[in-house]
């Protein structure tokens, strides 16, 4: 669905260069986030779903595998242990996006 929802290879191993990164990271997938967001130069309005379904290590399996899709090396990988912290601060999607803007202004997002 290019264009609906934004990439993530070549933004995920950059978003997870920094502590406050994985931190947003794990909370979008344990409670989605819900627009506007500008990412990667294009604006999106819509509504990612949480996976709080899934376990800590499968959720850090896959970002840590996206993550190894990007351009740095080493990859950035995240931890189970940092999902399970996310996952025990439950938060709005809209909450998230806040949270995202916040980390943009301290660490511009790709
Ligand atoms: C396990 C699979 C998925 C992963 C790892 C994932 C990851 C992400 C991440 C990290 C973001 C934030 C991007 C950023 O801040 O630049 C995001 C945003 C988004 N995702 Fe997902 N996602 C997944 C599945 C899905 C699915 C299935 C949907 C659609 C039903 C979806 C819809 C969206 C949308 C619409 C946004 C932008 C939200 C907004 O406009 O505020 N994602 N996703």
């Amino acid at each position: 669905m290019p264009g609906s929802v934004p990439p993530l290879v070549n933004r995920i191993d950059r978003i997870a260069s920094t502590p406050e990164g994985r931190k947003y990271l794990a909370d979008v997938l344990m409670n989605g986030v819900s627009g506007p967001i500008k990412a990667n130069g294009t604006a999106y309005s819509a509504e990612m779903p949480p996976f709080r379904y899934l376990k800590d290590e499968e959720v850090a399996a896959i970002l840590s595998w996206l993550s190894q899709r990007g351009n740095i090396k080493p990859a950035p990988s995240i931890s189970a242990t940092e999902i399970a912290t996310a996952r025990a601060d439950r938060k709005s999607a809209g909450k998230v996006a806040t949270e995202r803007e916040e980390l943009d202004r301290t660490q511009p997002l790709p």
